[in-house]
């Protein structure tokens, strides 16, 4: 398993290209870190551009504008960001007509601040308001700072239809609600998204449609937290308990998003993230169950196994509610895979209190997880509360823990699928060997397999031989 990963997800950046429009004359230098939401809104921001002269590029030298989509989640997120910014003005001597944009939370968190703080930036754009891109771009043409950060209560972009960049035509992401009203006491989230709000269904069910037109086979849904989706027409979550008897009525919650977009496209596969244990509610587990095409396989954050920790983070659950939730994942669907995210060292956190945290990962066994230490983040609740008072050395010691246990689980779960036959759809070449493909088998594990004459995005029926913690290697038997 790739223990970097593990650490920080957010340390890579990528840079986006799509095909060029033979009429724009400008030169579009796009980068993103942080979460899948951020790579989808790269997407957004390409599109907005592409109607604006611009097509991407991958050589940041020749970039006339230059964006970066930023993640605040962690303080190592930002000072991977800083760092580039550094770059982008080693770059700016040698083509110094170049404009640079802050885009995505730290945008958001910084906002002003940004510009006297880093003096190459000219351009402060939060994640609720890229349609104000083109105008935002005259300003800064006219030799103008220009900052919007205003975020949104009803901004869900529907109406953009998001140019696939960078990907393997097979697999695409689909954002269903923006922001997070949970106010975990850890999580700059809910201030740099904003307020949640859920996008029309109706939306959602058409840019998957075109999806498949266009030959993807794989969809996941995307959300700070899926399972609180609800669609009235339009507002606010918070907002649901004022609507009238018939928008209350006729509703869409997210098992009956599931349903739809599953019956929509019986022949695609879906996943979704992120669940957030208090919403996820049986209906899922259900609609899970009842469509072969939704994949088993839930992202379930714990962040902690002690009651006491996951009350000062504000989590809404407690320790036994999480294990009742995992108990009823594992009656409902049988052959679920379940993944974790887990925080090491929050303010006051006992060593008591860290055991509990290994031994919940005893009881659940998860086939992944992603682990990171606390890091305080201005203004959340916790920065404003509590003090940050674990030891660095205490730290990365319980992290070292989580982490060795997760190593072991995993290769557990990888073990019990030698011998058996599994679907695997192809993505792309293997990264080792460019005589193997490479894709996941419904609980989301890769799996590697000499190539024969299948291509990228065929269902094929593997039988795994070998398995290491992280990857299951086999032999095609056929085609699904
Ligand atoms: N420090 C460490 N990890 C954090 N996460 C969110 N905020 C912080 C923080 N301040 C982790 C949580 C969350 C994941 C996306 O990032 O585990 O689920
Ligand atoms: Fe942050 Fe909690 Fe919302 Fe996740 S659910 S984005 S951890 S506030």
């Amino acid at each position: 398993m790739n223990t970097e990963k593990l650490i920080d997800e957010t340390k890579q950046g990528e840079t986006l290209q799509l095909k060029n429009n033979k009429k724009n004359t400008r030169k579009l230098f796009i980068e993103s870190y942080g979460c899948q939401m951020n790579f989808s809104d790269s997407e957004i921001v390409a599109s907005i551009l592409t109607n604006q002269g611009f097509n991407t590029t991958s050589q940041l030298e020749e970039a006339d504008l230059v964006l970066i989509n930023t993640c605040s989640i962690r303080d190592k997120a930002e000072q991977t960001v800083r760092k580039r910014l550094e770059k982008f003005n080693a770059v700016k001597k040698i083509n110094p007509g170049m404009k640079v944009g802050v885009l995505g939370c730290m945008a958001e968190r910084l906002k002003h601040k940004f510009l006297e703080e880093e003096k190459i930036v000219d351009l402060v754009v939060g994640p609720d308001a890229y349609k104000d891109l083109p105008n935002l771009l005259e300003e800064v043409d006219a030799g103008r700072e220009a900052v919007n950060v205003i975020l949104s209560k009803e901004e869900t972009y529907a109406d953009v239809s998001p140019v696939r960049l960078g990907g393997n035509g097979v697999t695409a992401f689909v954002s269903i609600t923006r922001g997070c009203d949970n106010m975990c006491t850890f999580c700059v989230v809910p201030f740099t998204r904003g307020r949640e709000r859920s996008r029309d269904p109706q939306s959602i069910v058409n840019e998957i449609n075109n999806l498949w037109n266009q030959g993807y086979k794989e969809v996941t849904l995307l959300g700070q937290n899926v399972d609180s989706y609800l669609w009235y027409g339009g507002g606010l979550k918070k907002d649901f308990k004022n609507a009238s008897e018939i928008q209350k009525a006729t509703a869409t919650n997210f098992a009956k998003l599931l349903d739809l977009v599953a019956t929509a496209q019986p022949n695609m596969r879906f996943r979704f993230s992120t669940s957030n244990p208090q919403d996820m509610t049986e209906n899922v587990l259900h609609t899970m169950a009842k469509h072969k095409n939704i994949c088993n396989y839930i992202h379930l954050p714990v962040q902690s196994g002690s009651t006491r920790i996951l009350e000062a983070m504000n989590r809404q659950h407690t320790r036994e509610e999480y294990i009742q939730l995992i108990n009823k994942i594992r009656t409902i669907l049988t052959d679920c895979a379940i993944s974790q995210d887990i925080i090491a060292g929050f303010p006051t956190e006992t060593e008591e209190d860290h055991q509990e945290t290994l031994s919940l990962m005893e009881y659940v066994k998860y086939d992944f997880g992603f682990m990171f230490m606390y890091s305080e983040r201005p203004g959340t609740m916790a920065a404003r509360k509590l003090t940050d008072d674990i030891p660095l050395e205490t730290k990365k010691r319980r992290l070292n823990e989580i982490i060795t246990l997760q190593q072991k689980h995993s290769a557990y779960r990888t073990r019990q699928f030698i011998g058996k036959t599994v679907e695997v759809l192809i993505e792309k070449e293997s990264k080792r060997s460019n005589e193997h493909w490479s894709g996941r088998t419904p609980q989301n594990t890769v799996v590697v397999f000499p190539k024969e004459n299948y291509k990228p995005g065929d269902f094929v029926m593997v039988k795994i031989d070998e398995a290491t913690s992280a990857t299951l290697i086999g032999k095609a038997v056929g085609q699904k």
